[in-house]
């Protein structure tokens, strides 16, 4: 018999194919990553921590906080550092729910919701997302209840690149004043759309984001969590002292120094490349769910074909099925000539 939770042990860990990709051997749209190295200075200041032999020192993290929270237009006090946003949805989760509670996450959606909830053993209502009406408002309202304490909002969601509208949210926040509304904006430099203005009002508001995606640091793991200061108060007594590793600080202060350089890219990538892949997904009646992401959901008829064609030509691409077991190919958009490559490529197999 094993000494952990039985629970636990029947679980299983979320094991993401992440092994033997590499950006000088492949294009990689498989991860919702920048496809661009970062920015000169953020290698730079990295080069010059270890060099001035401050490796050997416990983190501290001096002004990191205020200097994000300026970024996000909030308080310093309503602005909390967390090991990647993985982190910061795993406190909140942790924090707000008890065992047999009911937290509701919409499906499908990025994995690590599931996997805390389950490690907390919440009872989990599933409301499913739809191509044609995004995220299942209707029917998340439906099954708030007593028991509820924790519903999430990814938002953009992935893997749909569906987005909730900001009075959805507002009302679902209003609607079930006791559950933690966790609104992950994981992708918001590429929606600019934000709740984090309204945390002050909607004291159940609590929104994840990360330097994982657009600002190209994923390797080094610093996300954030935004909500009102009583709420990010709670939460340090959670998160452990130097459980954001000193490194990741001098990336993001350097990168934030030099936000044009991560605003180009988005620019880039939304402006150019999503509607050229979208016009050629248009052009060969390739279906694919509506994005305002960096990433679409595409659903050809011969998704393994294409997969395999593709990571032949040292492309990698996600599959992920959709709730009847469809298979889809989530792909993320790099820069024009990236995406050109992309759609030669599969053009070839077509
Ligand atoms: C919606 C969403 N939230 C959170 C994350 C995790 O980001 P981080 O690297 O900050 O832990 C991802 C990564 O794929 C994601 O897609």
């Amino acid at each position: 018999m094993s000494i952990f939770k039985s629970h636990i042990v029947q679980m299983e860990a979320y094991n993401p194919p992440l092994e033997g990709r590499g950006p000088h051997d492949h294009l990689l749209l498989d991860f919702n990553e920048r496809t661009l190295p970062v920015c000169p200075s953020v290698k730079e200041a990295m080069i010059d921590f270890i060099q001035a032999d401050r490796l050997q020192c416990y983190p501290s993290y001096g002004n990191i906080a205020a200097k994000i929270a300026r970024y996000c237009n909030v308080e310093a006090d309503q602005l909390m550092i967390t090991n990647g946003s993985d982190q910061g949805i795993e406190l909140i989760i942790r924090s707000a729910c008890r065992e047999g509670e009911e937290a509701i996450i919409p499906r499908p959606s990025f994995a690590m919701y599931q996997q805390v909830a389950r490690v907390e053993n919440l009872n989990i209502i599933e409301p499913a997302y739809s191509k044609d009406n995004g995220f299942p408002r209707q029917a998340v309202l439906d099954v708030i209840s007593d028991k509820t304490r924790l519903i999430v909002i990814s938002n953009p969601n992935n893997p749909s690149g569906t987005i909730v509208a900001r009075e959805d949210i507002l009302e679902i926040a209003a609607a079930a004043p006791n559950a933690a509304i966790l609104v992950d904006e994981c992708y918001f430099e590429y929606t600019q759309q934000t709740v984090a203005d309204a945390v002050e009002q909607y004291p159940n508001l609590l929104i994840t984001r990360t330097f994982s995606k657009t600002w190209g640091l994923p390797s080094v793991r610093l996300g954030y969590v935004i909500s009102n200061s009583e709420n990010i108060r709670a939460l340090l007594n959670v998160r452990g002292p130097y459980d954001v590793n000193q490194l990741a600080v001098v990336a993001i202060d350097a990168a934030l120094s030099n936000p044009g350089y991560t605003e180009q890219y988005v620019k880039e990538v939304m402006e150019v490349s999503k509607p050229m892949f979208e016009d050629f997904l248009n052009s060969k009646g390739i279906d694919y769910w509506p994005s305002v992401a960096n990433f679409i959901w595409t659903f050809p008829n011969n998704p393994d074909e294409i997969e395999k064609h593709l990571r032949s030509h040292h492309i990698l691409v996600r599959p992920k099925a959709d709730d009847s077991g469809k298979t889809g190919l989530r792909i993320n958009l790099g820069n024009k000539a990236q995406t050109e490559s992309l759609i030669q490529t599969w053009s070839r197999i077509i």
